[in-house]
């Protein structure tokens, strides 16, 4: 989809669909409905007095031939309350109107934002919810294919504003709102397809197209390097694990000493069956997206290529996948991590903080000061929080709060958890240095305090975004599906 900048007399815009934002406690009050009210000699606001659209958030209108209009349609898009109004919230209006479209068939649409006076970021979040809405999950059907992508999407903003700003703007939200996408592409793949070196393949492939470098440790070198936590889990498959690591090419040439380095490490279990400590069959397919914590890490990689990040970064894909075999490691088997410190694994299930404790521990020993880790962790985190809000812990506040602060921008909801050290004793283990699990109190928790044993003193934030991964309902702005969660959270802080 094409994404492009109009300034001046929407009514003057030629295309199949005209998107236009109304506030629900404005309603045909704004000066822009009785504008288009008068232009579409009352049609607009017989739709609002005849009770047929309630203004309510993402609920739309389409009118047909419009008078008035060179648009063949105007769809009026409810846009909550004025006061409630963020760049998140019109991220998600672009992406209604957009699905809006899709479903008319409509191919070349125009979208007019609420506000009369929009900033620069319009641009941007604009962008990116309307490649969000484009997007679908059908990658498998071979017909009934949805084939109703939108080719062009036009943000109309008055005349006046500066069309190079919001041009550059429009293309920084295409390059997040396409790794995203991208982001949602992995998370949609199955575990037969998405196989370990299938994601470490597909890492190497857009790599190279945005000028990132890419090394893939094979599980010799992981053996030789003692990573035992991450190979434990890999065990009981036959597909081999790949430690896939991402860095900023430009970056590599001109490294600044002592410059702080940030190092991003996404979870990226391609299927999670428990392995010994199998789980139930309910919902178990849903474990194919158990990498869209990886996904989310690679994909803002590839973004962060082409903008320009405030700081280093690095990022770590720690790619498995978790099946039980005669092969597979046994609850009760202690392994040697690779930081030294001896794990018993009580429950093989609980596989994602084994790989994700070699992964952060190594990413240390590349350098990195900083650590940012982001993993469909625990299914304690979706009893706490639902499929709402992701778990959001750590040991650098400030690095928590900045991304708190960043949630009216980036849409994503995370929810800070407590981290103190009395949850620390629920996973010590009789034999070992540390075991994998606690009971089941806090378990979002003390997963999080099982991860600090290997980040050590090293500032470092857990993103848990367990339930966060798969939408199954989907939303007027967004197909069901992956979510792509975590990737804006990523990139929002490093740009
Ligand atoms: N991948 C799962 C967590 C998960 C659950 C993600 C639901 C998305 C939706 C993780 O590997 C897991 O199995 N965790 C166990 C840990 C337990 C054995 C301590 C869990 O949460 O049940
Ligand atoms: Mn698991
Ligand atoms: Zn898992």
């Amino acid at each position: 989809m094409q994404i492009l900048h109009r300034t001046g007399r929407y009514e003057d815009i030629e295309c199949d669909l005209l998107g236009l934002c109304v506030f629900e406690d404005e309603g045909s009050r704004s000066s822009t409905f009785k504008h288009v009210n008068r232009l579409t000699h009352g049609a607009a606001g017989a739709v609002l007095s005849s009770g047929e659209l309630k203004l309510e958030l993402h609920r739309t209108c389409l009118i047909h031939n419009p008078r008035g209009l060179k648009a063949k349609r105007l769809l009026l898009v409810g846009s909550g309350k004025k006061h409630e109004f963020t760049l998140a919230r019109l991220r998600e209006l672009a992406g209604t109107a957009v699905r809006r479209a899709r479903a008319s068939h409509s191919k070349v649409i125009a979208f007019l934002p609420p506000a009369e006076d929009p900033s620069l970021e319009y641009g941007r979040v604009c962008a990116e919810g309307a490649l969000y809405g484009n997007y679908e999950s059908d990658i498998y059907k071979t017909k009934d294919k949805e084939g109703k992508d939108v080719d062009r999407f036009l943000l109309v903003t008055p005349k006046g504003a500066s069309t190079q700003g919001m041009e550059k703007s429009i293309r920084h939200g295409t390059i997040i709102g396409n790794a995203v996408n991208f982001a949602r592409a992995l998370g949609n793949e199955p575990g037969n397809i998405l196989t370990p070196s299938q994601l470490a393949e597909r890492a190497a492939n857009i790599a190279h197209e945005v000028g990132l470098s890419v090394e893939i440790l094979e599980r010799e070198e992981m053996q030789k390097l003692g990573m035992n936590t991450l190979l434990a889990v890999a065990r009981g498959s036959d597909e081999p694990p790949k430690m896939i690591i991402l860095r900023i090419k430009r970056q590599e040439r001109a490294p600044r000493k002592r410059a702080p380095l940030y190092a991003l490490v996404g979870k990226g279990v391609t299927f999670d069956s428990g392995g010994i400590s199998l789980k139930p069959g309910e919902k178990m397919e849903d474990m194919k997206a158990d990498m869209a914590g990886g996904a989310a890490v690679l994909a803002a990689m590839v973004a962060l290529a082409q903008l320009h990040p405030r700081h280093r970064v690095i990022g770590l894909v720690p790619a498995v996948e978790n099946l039980p075999s005669g092969k597979a490691t046994r609850p009760g088997d202690v392994v040697k991590s690779y930081l030294g410190k001896t794990v018993e694994i009580i429950n093989t299930d609980a596989e994602g903080r084994l790989i994700l404790a070699d992964a952060l521990a190594y990413a240390r020993t590349l350098g990195a000061t900083h650590l940012v880790d982001v993993a469909t962790l625990t299914g304690a985190c979706v009893i706490a929080l639902g499929n709402v809000n992701a778990g959001l812990l750590g040991t650098n506040q400030e690095m928590i709060d900045r991304i708190l602060q960043n949630r009216s921008i980036t849409g994503e909801k995370l929810w800070q958890l407590p981290i103190d050290d009395e949850y620390r004793k629920a996973i010590s283990s009789e034999i070992a240095d540390i075991k994998n699990v606690g009971n089941r109190s806090g378990g979002a928790i003390t997963a999080a305090k099982f991860l600090q044993e290997f980040v050590e003193d090293t500032p470092w934030v857990h993103m848990d975004i367990a339930g966060m991964d798969l939408d199954h309902d989907g939303r007027p702005f967004a197909a069901k599906g992956a979510t792509g969660f975590g990737v804006r959270t990523l990139i929002q802080l490093f740009t």
